[in-house]
């Protein structure tokens, strides 16, 4: 459980974290009760949701339904792997996180540091390379961005940097790990060789990978690491920790394809932008944006690849939309980027395109209608057919009301007097709504053992149990594995026993039990769960005595049986006789 890290390191970890103090950090929270509230940070709300438990060591929010430990706030909040959130509580609470020892080593042990490395060495490089630095001021970059962006240069040779970094087995394995070397046929050789470096950081700012930029034309004009340990490109946006740390929230981001734009339009003044470094914009990274900023700004070329890749992010931007999020989009006429606009058109002028783009609900429809003729019946059922099940994939809200409502607007003739669209569109998984859990005996006393381990003590004997299986009473197994987990642990909180139970089959069926209402007061609670568990008893001895039943009955039935086999037998032998 819990990754390479031992549990009881993530134990220990947990008992010295508090999730008040470290979400207070980062939100208001308002003391309601025994526990704090505030707006939820995961989705769009005007009243506070969202509940933090001290006691639990756990939040919950009632809207979306997110809950979770430090570690998963941390995960969910700040975009961070599990073992990156354990190593920053860790380090908060003054603990070493155990490298090595009896457990094999993380894998990215020694990645960090020689791509760091690897980082300096261009940096320096450029400083020592006239042509690189022309390069760069060709293309109109200040010393002050190259400096704030880290822009370094890779030599032009086939080992400069194996050279100076990677020359016994160990560092070379490390730079290969690190995506820093190809493979030839008489072995590695440097990957990114005469090319400027746009190291790319993860949302800690460590350096996770690389972008390179040819200086001359031949060979790709671009070369990006490859995915490694600690990259995937998917869950990165080259820029983003650079603009958060800049200024925290951000009202905006500005989203572009290159690197060069990103540098450019820091340039000139906006540092809210990030580049997805010419990867299609995947859920992931919308919703890491969206945890930064309220609105985003897609800015792509107006060419063809252009518009695809905004329909890649819209596509990518609709199940994350709520109210009070914006998405918008702006294409660039043909032949120009972000980069070359802005040193044409100036600050203020790319500020006012910026200012006036496309929101998403016209770029959408725009989209689909584009090769239509909205004044033909057919056309117009086209629309609804295209249209109709991307906004059943919106969240509900004001966003896919709106939505409906213009596309109602955009299809109306042919719509009227027929099924309405707007009840066709909802009749989507709204009605689908999941089921809610009954509230079995089992299920309660797994409720309260989850939101308050040390319960396990009042179960009474577990003995009891023997023989009873899930065939019998399905989910009586978890809940004597847990009874028993827990009575070996009577300190432990809900968070830290949702985090022992990381690899459990049960988990997700725990963090649900973990926030359910239990009713009746604090000081009833254990009297709650004591009549719960006593009716699983009762239901296992209700079985037990069906059981018994059977056979009494089989035994009668064993005896008439008996007795007319006796009767035959008789019948026979006097025949014969
Ligand atoms: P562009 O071709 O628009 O590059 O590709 P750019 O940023 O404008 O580059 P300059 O201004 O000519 O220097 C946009 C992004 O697509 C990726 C890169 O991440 C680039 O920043 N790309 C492009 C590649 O990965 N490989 C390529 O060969 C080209
Ligand atoms: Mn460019």
């Amino acid at each position: 459980m819990g990754g390479r890290i031992p549990d009881s390191f993530i134990e220990e970890v947990l008992a010295r974290s508090d999730i008040v103090e470290l979400i207070e950090r980062r939100l208001p929270l308002k003391r309601a009760g025994s526990e704090f509230q505030a707006r939820c940070p995961f989705h769009e709300e005007k009243t506070p949701s969202f509940t933090v438990s001290p006691k639990k060591q756990f939040y919950h929010c009632f809207g979306c339904g997110e809950h979770g430990s430090v570690i998963g706030f941390l995960m969910k909040y700040e975009g961070l792997e599990f073992l990156d959130a354990v190593e920053e509580l860790a380090r908060a609470a003054g603990l070493e996180v155990p490298a090595s020892g009896s457990q094999e080593p993380r894998p990215d042990v020694g990645l960090y540091d020689v791509l760091a490395a690897c980082a300096k060495f261009y940096c320096q490089q450029l400083k020592e390379t006239p042509a690189a630095i022309e390069y760069l001021k060709k293309r109109g970059l200040s010393g002050e961005i190259s400096r704030d962006f880290d822009i370094g240069y890779a030599p032009a040779g086939w080992d400069t940097l194996i050279k100076h970094l990677g020359t016994d087995d160990a560092k070379l394995a490390l730079l290969k790990n690190a995506g820093m070397l190809s493979e030839g046929r008489s072995g590695s050789y440097d990957k990114f060789r005469d090319r400027i470096m746009f190291p790319i950081h993860d949302r800690r700012g460590r350096v996770i990978a690389f972008g390179g930029r040819a200086l001359s034309e031949d060979g790709p004009k671009y070369l990006n690491s490859p995915e490694t340990t600690l990259y995937h490109k998917g869950r990165e946006l080259y820029g983003l920790y650079l603009a958060r740390q800049r200024s925290g929230r951000l009202d905006s981001i500005i989203v572009v394809e290159g690197y060069t734009d990103v540098a450019t339009l820091a340039q000139f003044g906006y540092r809210n932008t990030v580049a997805t470094s010419g990867t299609a914009t995947t859920p992931i990274q919308v919703e890491i944006l969206f945890r930064a900023a309220d609105t985003l700004v897609f800015c792509f070329d107006g060419d063809k690849a252009g518009r695809k890749a905004a329909w890649r992010a819209l596509e990518a931007a609709l199940p994350k939309l709520r109210e009070g999020l914006q998405v918008k989009f702006l294409l660039l006429p043909e032949g120009e980027d972000p980069d070359s606009l802005v040193r044409k058109q100036g600050a203020d002028e790319f500020g006012q395109l910026i200012a006036n783009a496309c929101p998403l609900s016209e770029f959408f429809f725009d989209h689909f209608t584009v090769d239509l003729d909205l004044g033909s019946l057919d056309d117009r059922a086209r629309l609804v057919e295209r249209a109709q099940p991307r906004i059943l994939s919106l969240p509900e809200g004001i966003y896919r009301d709106m939505m409906t409502e213009r596309l109602e607007t955009l299809a109306r003739h042919r719509l009227q007097g027929q099924q309405p669209v707007t009840r066709d569109l909802s009749a989507g998984p709204a009605q689908r709504g999941k089921p809610s859990q009954q509230r079995t005996p089992l299920r309660v006393a797994l409720a309260h053992l989850v939101q308050n381990p040390s319960l396990a003590g009042e179960a009474g004997s577990i003995e009891d149990f023997a023989g009873l299986g899930n065939d019998e009473l399905h989910g009586v197994e978890i809940f004597k594995e847990l009874v028993d987990f827990c009575a070996q642990r009577p300190n432990i909180s809900t968070a830290q026993l949702i985090e022992l139970w990381h690899d459990h089959p049960a988990l997700t069926h725990l963090q649900k039990l973990a926030v359910w209402h239990l009713p009746g007061e604090e000081d009833q609670q254990e009297q709650e769960f004591i009549d719960a568990v006593n009716r699983i008893r009762l239901t296992w001895v209700d079985i037990l005595l069906s059981r018994v039943t059977n056979i009494i009955e089989q035994r009668d039935e064993y005896r008439a049986l008996q007795q007319r086999q006796q009767e035959l037998k008789k019948r026979l032998d006097d025949r014969q006789s």
